[in-house]
């Protein structure tokens, strides 16, 4: 089996992708863009574009994804997307979201257009909202005063554990997964804020509660918490998307693709649940 290099390898879901590969005896190049560590460490830039060509000339096939933190996503993955051509990878799986489609000058849908149209042999991924955002991006409020703050009303979110992501994209970036097509990916079931919070209370032993707050109040935490204004007002908008239905909907791509049914928040939440205790 080929090299298969891995961008957002230290990240959520690149380094259950790079435990997955090496599961299937595959080995992955880790891409980071700070000093390599270990062996399999490749260095790159995304950012800067340091780096990216020689990373992919190392490599015959590619998961791509963008850091978050950057609007500019287009940009980013374009880079990638032309190393990858010009090493003439032989399967690419690219990480987008799911509604990226929605807006055809959204960078992200710019991105899946170039892929799209690059002749490279690909496959889309566009997950829903990650359950691992509680634990990571909205931990803060959770950890200091036991709630969810976030402004999205009573909307449901079909949330997808992000290990079902790698399983995903392990099939298609190893195994016998068919290439040339988008995959929606969701969790089993949506779910509204209350009983996400019901449900890590649940699991973790300590009341929490959701709290609908405004975007105003949700502006104010995200810049407080040291985000770009730009990317905040990405958020927001994102958040908006939520509070109006669009990441209710569940699919079956997850089991298509990975022969697994996705995970439950149950299991995701009994599996974290050190972080909210
Ligand atoms: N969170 C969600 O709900 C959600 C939903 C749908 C789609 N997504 C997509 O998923 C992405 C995040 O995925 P994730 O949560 O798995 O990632 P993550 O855990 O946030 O990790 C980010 C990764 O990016 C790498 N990175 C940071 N700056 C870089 C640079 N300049 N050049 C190259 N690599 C860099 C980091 O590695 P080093 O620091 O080692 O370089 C790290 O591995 C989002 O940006 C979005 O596109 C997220």
């Amino acid at each position: 089996m080929t090299d298969t290099l891995i961008l957002g390898a230290t990240g959520t879901t690149g380094s259950e992708l790079v435990r997955r590969l090496a599961a299937k005896g595959v080995r992955a190049l880790r891409a980071t863009h700070r000093r390599p560590v270990h062996a399999d460490d490749v260095q790159l830039d995304l950012a800067s574009g340091s780096g990216v060509r020689e990373a992919f000339a190392t490599a015959r096939r590619s998961f791509l994804m963008c850091p978050p933190g950057f609007t500019n996503q287009d940009v980013l993955l374009g880079r990638a997307i032309e190393a990858a051509r010009e090493a003439r990878h032989e399967r690419v799986v690219l990480m987008s979201a799911m509604g990226a489609d929605a807006d055809p000058s959204a960078p992200l849908r710019k991105a899946e257009l170039a892929l799209e149209r690059s002749g490279l042999p690909f496959a889309i991924l566009r997950p829903n909202w990650f359950m691992q955002n509680f634990h990571t991006f909205w931990l803060h409020s959770i950890r200091t005063q036991g709630r969810i703050q976030l402004p999205v009303g009573t909307a449901k979110g079909s949330f997808l554990d992000a290990r079902d992501t790698a399983a995903c994209a392990a099939e298609l970036l190893a195994g016998a997964a068919p290439l040339g097509s988008a995959w929606d990916l969701t969790g089993p079931e949506a779910l509204d804020h209350d009983a996400v919070a019901a449900l890590l209370t649940r699991a973790c032993g300590r009341p929490i509660q959701y709290e609908d707050i405004s975007p105003e109040a949700a502006r104010a935490g995200l810049l407080a918490a040291g985000l770009p204004p730009d990317y905040a007002e990405f958020l927001l908008l994102i958040l908006s998307f939520f509070k109006a239905g669009y990441s209710a909907r569940v699919t079956d791509s997850v089991l298509r693709l990975s022969g697994r049914a996705p995970t439950t928040f149950e299991q995701y939440a009994l599996d974290h649940r050190q972080f909210w205790a």
